[in-house]
């Protein structure tokens, strides 16, 4: 079968994005896994259910009194039980509802850079927030998601890695096309 002529990794200035398709729990090489939260940042269906049940119940104890989180807003916890050293719980918003969607989504990819760079790591692992139970287009989260990333890229210090987990083939594609849309960062840098 021929490759995929998409991207699956791109570099803004030093940062290296990278797109794989996986689970955000099996992810024990980078600093941080991003939470795509509830308000309460209690556990719940989705990323939140499968990153409360792999870290255990020092999570929930650790992360409740921090909330409840407005939609756009982050905040960081240890990793507990999970391999990395911290959880960055983003709320996204939910589609159509919580509003400017797109502004709002933006917002939380930026404030998670913003705790990564605080806390000077180096790499994180995202989600696709938002695309799950609150409804967001996948196509639209991925051009808000990667566009937001190649935005702050070049203000980043500290983190140099920041991978996209993506639960599906096609979420992996539609993010694969998205990258190869996003300008910015370094012709030629395109992996296969
Ligand atoms: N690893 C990676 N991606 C996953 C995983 C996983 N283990 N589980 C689900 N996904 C994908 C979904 O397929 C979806 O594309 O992550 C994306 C985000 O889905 P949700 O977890 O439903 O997140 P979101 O849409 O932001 O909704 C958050 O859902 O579970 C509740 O408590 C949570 O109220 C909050 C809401």
């Amino acid at each position: 079968m021929a490759q995929s002529p998409t991207p699956t990794s791109r570099t803004f200035g030093r940062v290296h994005v990278e797109l794989v398709q996986g689970d955000i729990v099996r992810q024990p090489d980078v600093d941080a896994v991003v939470n795509a939260a509830n308000a309460q940042l209690r556990i719940g269906g989705g990323v939140a259910g499968a990153i409360h049940r792999a870290a255990g119940s020092g999570l929930e104890a650790e992360a409740v009194p921090l909330g409840p989180i407005r939609p756009g807003q982050a905040v960081v916890t240890g990793g507990h039980g999970l391999a990395n050293r911290y959880v960055i719980h983003v709320l996204g918003p939910v589609y159509g509802l919580d509003t400017p969607s797109d502004e709002l989504l933006a917002e939380g990819y930026r404030n998670a850079l913003r705790l990564a760079e605080k806390k000077e790591m180096s790499s994180l692992a995202f989600p696709a927030i938002s695309t799950g139970a609150f409804g967001y287009p996948v196509e639209d989260a991925a051009h808000v998601a990667l566009g937001t990333i190649a935005d702050v890229a070049l203000n980043l210090q500290h983190v140099r890695l920041v991978r996209f987990v993506l639960f599906t083939a096609r979420d992996l594609a539609v993010h694969q096309d998205a990258l190869a849309q996003v300008t910015g960062g370094d012709p030629g840098e395109a992996a296969p």
